[in-house]
């Protein structure tokens, strides 16, 4: 525990001091000071200004109106990403890209060969499909509302595959186009995969968290780069901070949480790292660390994540309150609350439920046939199984309205 509250002081003062640097070309605007760091959470941002104020490092004229400035409500929206594919959800870790981003890694996946698998990266698929020189690239992922999409919309190259437990496809690629979600296991994974899927001489173009993302980050890089080199991949090149993200609508929710309400425009920008296959070598997949397995249900395309629990005897189905305004505060794998979250939604609101899967099952069968369920439900159903469902509804509702609007507003569901 006392290493890890060191490694974070360490980190605090590492912000700290990109914060100093950044403040002397003298910021107007938040944004503007958040862009100019190397990805750091807007939270931290924050926090090091408020810091550098009280230390007495930086005058409090000068901090005291960039943190007005996150406060204050941007009539603009932040940018909810509003293209086809499915919103993204947090269970998946999925941060997309920002047009140029996606646009950058497809020429970057064209110029180095002709048979593409974009593993993890929807966005790219979708531009690679919309020329029709693409025919060569194939989708592979996890996400079966992704890959459910692409399908509905007639592009048959996708696959569903666990980077963790699926036996690797036949096929062979000249370029892995691959972002995984940013922590050491999925990078582990998604490598491995990949190693299986490159011919010798093929590339693996991958994105990695910029320096500011958080504590050791620097050491989880190299971690990754070795792992690279174990599996017979040459780093051929790099290029920090160079790939910009879109604010998914469950970070922007966790951000208004925390009272930043300012528009922040594409500050999250990974790096780009591209390795070349020399030889293929024999190493054993990663383990999964990941224990935990969730059900979807759509409605209104507000997305509900059920984690896989059977529950034995009668249960109570309603949705049951786990934090303050049902928004999880933060957007990270290591938040306390997340092992408590049996539901949860597409714009981070998260729920504690006796009985999730029946939840599930139940909330499933009312979207696909929505007259006979509800007859059930009025006509008999228990008084329990109806609140549940009405406050999925009024959740589905809410989170639909503020992906319209582009902002978060507080929603009562109990
Ligand atoms: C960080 S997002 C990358 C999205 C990308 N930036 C884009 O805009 O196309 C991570 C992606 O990896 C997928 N994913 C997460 N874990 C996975 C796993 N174990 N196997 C395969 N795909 C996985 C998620 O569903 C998501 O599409």
């Amino acid at each position: 525990m006392i290493h890890i509250g060191k490694r974070n002081s360490n980190f605090e003062q590492t912000v700290d001091g990109w914060v100093e640097v950044a403040i002397r070309s003298r910021p107007h605007l938040f944004r503007t000071l958040v862009s100019a760091l190397p990805g750091v959470y807007p939270l931290n941002v924050m926090n090091s200004l408020t810091r550098l104020s009280a230390n007495g490092i930086v005058s409090a004229k000068t901090t005291l109106p960039l943190l007005q400035d996150a406060k204050r409500r941007s009539l603009k929206t932040n940018g909810i990403s509003q293209d086809k594919l499915p919103v993204p959800h947090p269970v998946d870790f999925d941060w997309r890209f920002a047009p140029t981003a996606t646009r950058a890694l497809s020429r970057i996946s064209q110029s180095l060969g002709k048979r593409i698998a974009c593993l993890g990266t929807p966005s790219v698929f979708a531009n690679l499909n919309k020329s029709r020189s693409s025919s060569n690239s194939h989708y592979f992922d996890r996400c079966d509302a992704s890959i459910n999409f692409f399908k509905s919309i007639g592009l048959l190259n996708v696959d569903r595959l666990d980077c963790f437990r699926d036996f690797p496809p036949s096929s062979q690629f000249d370029v892995i186009v691959m972002d995984p979600p940013w922590y050491e296991d999925e990078y582990k994974a998604f490598m491995w995969m990949a190693s299986q899927l490159v011919h010798v001489n093929g590339f693996v173009v991958l994105v990695l968290p910029p320096l500011g993302t958080r504590p050791n980050v620097t050491l989880e890089r190299s971690c990754v780069l070795e792992w690279g080199e174990r599996l017979g991949m040459n780093l051929v090149h790099l290029s920090e901070g160079c790939l910009p993200y879109m604010t998914p609508h469950f970070e922007l929710n966790s951000l208004h949480n925390a009272g930043i309400y300012c528009e922040l425009g594409s500050w999250r920008r990974g790096t780009l790292a591209v390795f070349e296959i020399q030889q293929r070598r024999r190493v054993s997949r990663p383990p999964n660390t990941s224990k935990c397995e969730w059900d979807e249900a759509v409605c209104l395309g507000t997305r509900f994540r059920f984690k896989r629990r059977r529950a034995f005897g009668l249960v109570d189905l309603r949705l049951d309150t786990i934090v303050k305004g049902d928004v999880l505060s933060s957007v990270s794998r290591t938040d306390p609350v997340r092992p408590a979250v049996d539901v949860w939604t597409s714009g981070n609101r998260v729920f504690g439920c006796e009985g999730p899967t029946q939840l599930y099952k139940l909330f499933s069968r009312l979207i696909s046939s929505p007259r006979r369920a509800s007859v059930d439900l009025s006509e008999g159903g228990p008084h329990h199984e109806f609140e549940a469902v009405r406050q999925l509804v009024s959740l589905a509702k809410h989170e639909k309205l503020e992906r319209d609007r582009g902002c978060y507003t507080p929603c009562i569901v109990s």
